[in-house]
């Protein structure tokens, strides 16, 4: 019996993992995916399945596997797909190591939390799942634990286990290491690089729900790996490295010398390795594929002819330079955009967002030859930057709710959670100053209600409801 199976992980969902976005950052490898809405689709390690679900709900065409050691995880997950409706979502609770010929072959097999914290021949029976199981153009994903970066985090983890020898429950265990934590965070401490790293390192863990410690930095296996390692392993198996999961230009904040170094580097794996030596990264989600499925880079204006594109971008005033724009995402993030054609398409996005603009319409509006060259690179920056996001098929998002108001019903089932998926698979939390009404409001908001019922039986006005259903409408959860 694992700690699993005595205290439920907590609720983890992984946008990155999500079929569409995998399938996006393979056709910027020159790979055409299986369709994300058509697929089979396989999580090892899923826990009690709640990405899958988020995603079962968002593709219905798709067929969604789960499979975990967990039982009790999987009778809890079994439980929700069953009152969510969700016949397209599957959980199993059994052992990675007897997924087989049986099991069929799958258009993306994902684990996201499972590579690192499994003894190596399991790890090796992902690896070989990955190969047998992927169909031809099929898509993996892999998160685990990397180095360099990941020495601090080792260094705190053996700090606690060695504090925590003593405890013989998994509470005990917790409190025990939550108490070297509290006094490893106790200002002021002395100023030296040692000091500095451990207390960013103690906050980080602290900050994380009390239960994952346990599961997470704690767990008897907890592998660390060199991305060139990764890779190797990737080789061994007869796979291949595609990309980061993450959007975000890899080298940019490093001096300039050192990236254009990188900009040289003909060979991707050592460049990948250099770079998690620059930026000290201690985790990793790699998307992968069988070797000879991945073409190379494509170029940009095919590119985003193929993606479809939406974000809640918002003009930011004058550049720098004459007739330059700036525009940034409603959150974090900037662009400068120095061109009519790409603020022109910036200020359609802005007016049907959360729809999304097909991106063989938007370079259509860059007339053709090196302005849609020019106006697909910008596009791609933006979606790097995190100010506009990318898919290849989109997502099912409205811009007004009709008269009778109605949010997904994965939206409104999840709100007692304290969190909601968005139709585009991102997780929103649901918690702080502004969210609680939302949280109470989802639920009633099921396509039975007027605004002016919605008003009474939540007990606002009107207008206030209005204001609330702009905002579901920005988190992207409310459906036509
Ligand atoms: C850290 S949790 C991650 C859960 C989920 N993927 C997430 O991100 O929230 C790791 C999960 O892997 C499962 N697991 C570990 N070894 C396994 C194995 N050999 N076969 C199936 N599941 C396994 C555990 O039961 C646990 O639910």
């Amino acid at each position: 019996m694992s700690a699993y199976d005595n205290i439920p992980y907590p609720i983890y969902l992984s946008d990155e993992m999500y079929p569409d976005h995998l399938a996006t950052k393979a056709w910027m490898h020159g790979i055409e995916a299986p369709p994300p809405n058509a697929s089979r689709v396989l999580e090892l390690g899923c826990g009690a399945g709640w990405s899958l679900m988020a995603f079962g709900y968002a593709l219905p065409q798709s067929q969604f596997y789960g499979i975990d050691l967990c039982e009790p995880d999987i009778r809890r997950g079994q439980e929700w797909v069953e009152r969510l409706g969700l016949t397209n979502v599957h959980l199993r609770a059994s052992d990675v190591m007897e997924v087989g010929e049986a099991d069929g072959q799958f258009d993306y097999v994902v684990a996201h939390g499972l590579f690192s914290w499994v003894p190596d021949f399991v790890r090796d029976g992902i690896l070989a799942i990955c190969r047998d199981r992927l169909a031809p153009n099929g898509i993996g994903y892999l998160s685990f634990n990397a180095l360099p970066g990941g020495h601090i985090r080792l260094m705190l983890r053996e700090m606690l286990l060695v504090h925590t020898r003593a405890q013989t429950s998994d509470q005990g265990r917790i409190e025990q290491a939550y108490r070297l934590l509290q006094l490893l965070t106790e200002p002021p401490m002395p100023e030296s690089v040692y000091h500095t790293a451990l207390q960013k390192a103690a906050e980080r863990f602290a900050r994380q729900p009390r239960e994952q410690i346990l599961f997470d930095e704690m767990s008897p296996e907890n592998h660390h790996y060199y991305f060139h390692e990764f890779a190797s392993l990737l080789a061994q198996y007869g796979l291949d490295y595609v990309d980061d999961a993450g959007f975000a230009d890899p080298i940019a904040g490093l001096p300039p010398k050192v990236q254009a170094l990188f900009a040289r580097m003909p060979d991707r794996i050592a460049r990948e390795q250099y770079i998690d030596f620059f930026h000290g990264r201690g985790f990793r989600s790699a998307v992968i594929c069988r070797q000879g499925s991945r073409r190379g880079w494509k170029a940009a204006a095919p590119m985003a002819a193929g993606l479809h594109f939406a974000g809640p971008t918002k003009y930011g005033g004058p550049g720098g330079e004459p007739g330059e724009q700036t525009w940034r995402a409603l959150g974090t993030g900037e662009i400068s955009l120095p061109d009519a054609t790409s603020q022109r398409v910036f200020a359609r996005l802005a007016e049907v967002w959360p729809h999304c603009l097909a991106g063989e319409d938007l370079m259509a509006l860059g007339g053709g030859g090196e302005e849609a060259e020019r106006l697909a690179i910008t596009l791609y920056s933006a979606v790097n930057a995190g100010i506009i996001r990318a898919y290849r098929h989109a997502p099912a998002c409205i811009r007004t709710p009709g008269e009778r108001p109605r949010a997904s019903a994965l939206a409104r089932a999840q709100a007692d959670q304290g969190f909601v998926s968005t139709l585009a698979c991102d997780a929103l939390t649901l918690s702080g100053t502004g969210k609680e009404v939302l949280r109470q409001l989802l639920p009633l908001v099921d396509g039975t209600r007027t605004r002016a019922q919605l008003a009474e039986a939540a007990g606002h006005s009107e207008a206030k409801i209005e204001e609330m259903l702009t905002q579901l409408v920005r988190m992207e959860v409310m459906e036509a």
